[in-house]
Order: C-alpha cells, then sequence, then structure tokens
C-alpha cells in the first residue's frame, strides 16, 4: 500500500465514527479530501458541517455540503482532522496546509477530535516536521528573531498567504520534547497568531493506518 491509500484508509476508518444529526468539523489537506469524498459517496444525515479552510469549503460544496460558519454551529460534536505528525499521546504538529488557525479553532470548540494518519507520520517526539507558525505579516522578522532565540531556524514560506491574511514560517530544529511547554511559550510572542502544536488540545482518538490495518487509539481515555 502507497501512503495515498493509507491516508484513504484512515479516513474510511473515521466514518465508523459519524452518527446521524452529529454536527461536524472538517479539517484541511489530503487525507481529509478522501474524508469528504468519502462523505459524498455516503450522503450521512448530519445536523451540520463547519470547514477549516477555503480548500475545503470548495470540496464540501462539491459533494452537496454547505459549511455553516462556527458562529452559526456552536460547539461540534465531532472534528475530523490530519496531521503533519503525532505522538501516540495524540499530540500532533499540524500547518503543513496553512490552516492550523482555524483547525485549532475547531478543535478547541469540538467536543471530540478524532486524527486521522497513516504511520509514517507517528513519532515518539515530535520535531522531524518543521514547526508552522502563523504570524501577522508585519511581524514577520520580528517573530523569526525571537524564534532564533527558542534554537529555531525559521523559513517563511514566500508566496503563501493564510486563509485569514496572514503568513507562515516553518521552524526547523526546535527541541520539542516538552511539546507542551514550548506551544504555551511560543503562543505568548507578540505578532503570533497561531503555533502548529496542538497539545493544549490534543486529539481524543488516533486512527493510524498501516499495512496491517487502522489502529484506533484513545490516549485519554480511561480504562
Ligand atoms: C493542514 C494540516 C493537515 O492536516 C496536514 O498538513 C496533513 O496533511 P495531509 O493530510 O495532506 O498529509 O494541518 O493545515
Amino acid at each position: 500500500m502507497d501512503q495515498d491509500q493509507l491516508k484513504q484508509a484512515a479516513a474510511r476508518a473515521a466514518l465508523d465514527e459519524l452518527r446521524e444529526g452529529m454536527t461536524l468539523g472538517i479539517g484541511t489537506g489530503s487525507t481529509v479530501n478522501h474524508f469528504i469524498d468519502l462523505l459524498g459517496r455516503m450522503q450521512p444525515k448530519l445536523g451540520g458541517v463547519v470547514s477549516s479552510s477555503e480548500a475545503s469549503t470548495e470540496r464540501l460544496r462539491g459533494i452537496g455540503l454547505e459549511p455553516q460558519t462556527l458562529n452559526e454551529s456552536g460547539d461540534l460534536d465531532l472534528y475530523v482532522d490530519g496531521a503533519d505528525e503525532a505522538t501516540r499521546q495524540g499530540h500532533l504538529i499540524k500547518g503543513g496546509g496553512g490552516a492550523l488557525t482555524r483547525e485549532k479553532i475547531i478543535a478547541a470548540a469540538s467536543r471530540r477530535f478524532v486524527c486521522i494518519v497513516d504511520e509514517s507520520k507517528v513519532h515518539g517526539v515530535l520535531g522531524e516536521f518543521p514547526l508552522p507558525v502563523e504570524v501577522i505579516p508585519m511581524a514577520r522578522a520580528y517573530v523569526s528573531r525571537e524564534l532564533v532565540k527558542f534554537g529555531g531556524r525559521p523559513e517563511w514560506r514566500q508566496g503563501f498567504v493564510t486563509d485569514n491574511g496572514n503568513e507562515i514560517l516553518d521552524v526547523h530544529g526546535l527541541d520539542l520534547v516538552n511539546a507542551a511547554e514550548m506551544e504555551r511559550r511560543l503562543n505568548q510572542l507578540a505578532g503570533v497568531v497561531t503555533v502548529g502544536l496542538f497539545t493544549r488540545r490534543p486529539a481524543d482518538m488516533l486512527l493510524i493506518a498501516t499495512p496491517r490495518g487502522v489502529e484506533r487509539l484513545e490516549p485519554h481515555k480511561s480504562a
């Protein structure tokens, strides 16, 4: 199985988490695109959908679903999204597709967050994937200098503008052994809109696709 087939398998497994009438948050990226396509085939009865990006909104419209805004929907029952990197504790790096801010808001407003990944993205410690940080454009150089003080090597994602009109720094080389503390500290830098670390609001369930099947992991569920 190639990586795209594994992404599709993870997306298919997420369909089992859907219940009739649920309000659903939809993430962004190629794994979520598979999920949207599967929703299109299944046509489940949903209470509403909220999208994390213009790209996902377009794809949802393509299957006949018109997203609501989060202000209209209120809190959501379920959020389904991919990740760039995950630990088995449900901590994530997100934002490779640049949608991290809306993704973080929707994750925060969702009762349950199911993250769909292929096994190549699961690591013991986060940080192999450069950490996306969304910044207000006028703060880009200042935030870059501050990130260097944290031991990072920020790279400006040139030519990319987020759906919120901001810019992205992809930060290489950060020590994320204590990712929760790094998320807390980077969040406090003036000019930072969102840090692509999801430790304060981790995934409740990881669906990890492997060639042997999809592993369902609920790191914070007590037995
Ligand atoms: C977008 C994201 C995506 O979830 C992440 O980039 C994974 O993408 P893909 O499913 O294409 O591998 O965080 O901002």
